[in-house]
């Protein structure tokens, strides 16, 4: 088991050997049962994490904040917006003073094209942990607990035919972080991952390459389909999900007309009826409720979408333990 994670940068799993994400799943399955049985778990007491936020969160803010709270530390919630960064001080120089205040530092940040670079920046001067509460590029702390959720529910991943399905959404642009993500790991599970999505909301090249050699060095394998039917025939897992046509169109506008002509990409009891018969529903929410899912899937008896939502606050809490503890 791996143990050395003092001060690791949490940017994206591809950057966390399969080992080293074994043991955080082994930390939150353990954070899991203290908290159900109000063991406490002060692994972090008087640290501080600094909470940068760039958007608008409702889990993972709650997450980070309720979980160093268990873990006896603090964190301080910062609106980007009321921070000297809106006057334009640099990620370098933002990075060297929280360090120099506190033990880590969690961003989000999605712009399209700058999310990822800023967490970089951060990361190669910050002296603590630099933490991705989502960027542009990845969801890391999403697909921790969409991994551990899966684990819970099947224990052994190889060969799950698991699909990653476009869903038609207006509430915004969101971003590709999420499926570009659940793509990089899950194969690494020996999952077999069907990715679909109308034509125009590719994800990028080199993250399918990236996907590709992670499924065949173990076992798993990526298809990439324009047709929703197939994606949920026979399916173990769906994740129905709204992302953005970033990759082919970087304009932020929510509707265009290619969003609009796919509005038949949604998740309905027809289309989970094509799927395994215990099939599971994932969605990371918010869900944009009747476009990209009917209520009677999303309250149905396949959607385990609260126990991923609950998740998130045990594995946020394994990365700050691990990340900001030991040593
Ligand atoms: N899934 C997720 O990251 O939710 P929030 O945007 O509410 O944090």
């Amino acid at each position: 088991m791996q143990t050395q994670f003092h001060n690791k940068h949490f940017i994206t799993l591809q950057e966390w050997t399969k080992e080293e994400i074994d043991t955080l799943l082994d930390v939150s399955f353990e954070l899991k049962r203290h908290f159900a049985m109000g063991v406490p778990t002060p692994y972090l007491s008087y640290k501080t994490i600094f909470l940068m936020f760039f958007e608008q969160s409702t889990r993972t803010r709650n997450s980070m904040e309720a979980g160093i709270a268990q873990l006896g530390g603090h964190a301080n919630y910062l609106d980007t917006s009321t921070m000297q960064i809106a006057h334009g001080e640099s990620a370098k120089d933002t990075a060297i003073i929280l360090s120099r205040f506190g033990h880590g530092i969690a961003c989000r940040n999605c712009f399209w094209g700058i999310g990822n670079k800023y967490l970089r920046e951060m990361a190669q001067w910050a002296t603590v942990p630099v933490i991705n509460l989502q960027c542009d590029l990845y969801h890391p702390m999403q697909v921790l607990a969409d991994l551990m959720t899966i684990k819970e529910k099947v224990k052994d991943t190889q060969r799950l035919k698991v699909s990653i399905i476009w869903a038609y959404a207006t509430t915004h642009k969101k971003p590709i972080s999420v499926p570009l993500s659940q793509i990089l790991l899950f194969p690494r599970y020996g999952m077999d991952v069907t990715l679909a999505y109308p034509e125009g909301y590719d994800l990028p090249d080199w993250a399918i390459k990236q996907a590709e050699e992670n499924a065949k060095a173990n076992g798993g394998s990526l298809r990439i389909t324009h047709n929703q039917e197939e994606a949920y025939e026979g399916a173990h897992v769906v994740i129905p999900k709204n992302w953005g046509d970033w990759v082919t169109n970087p304009d932020p506008a929510v509707i265009n007309p290619r969003l609009e002509a796919n509005k038949h990409w949604k998740c309905t009891e027809k289309m989970m009826s094509l799927a395994d018969p215990d099939v599971m529903y994932m969605h990371a929410l918010p869900a944009d409720r009747k476009n990209e899912v009917e209520d009677s899937v999303i309250d149905g008896p396949h959607s385990i979408v609260y126990d991923e939502a609950e998740n998130r606050i045990h594995t946020a809490k394994a990365v700050m333990t691990l990340t900001m503890g030991g040593k």
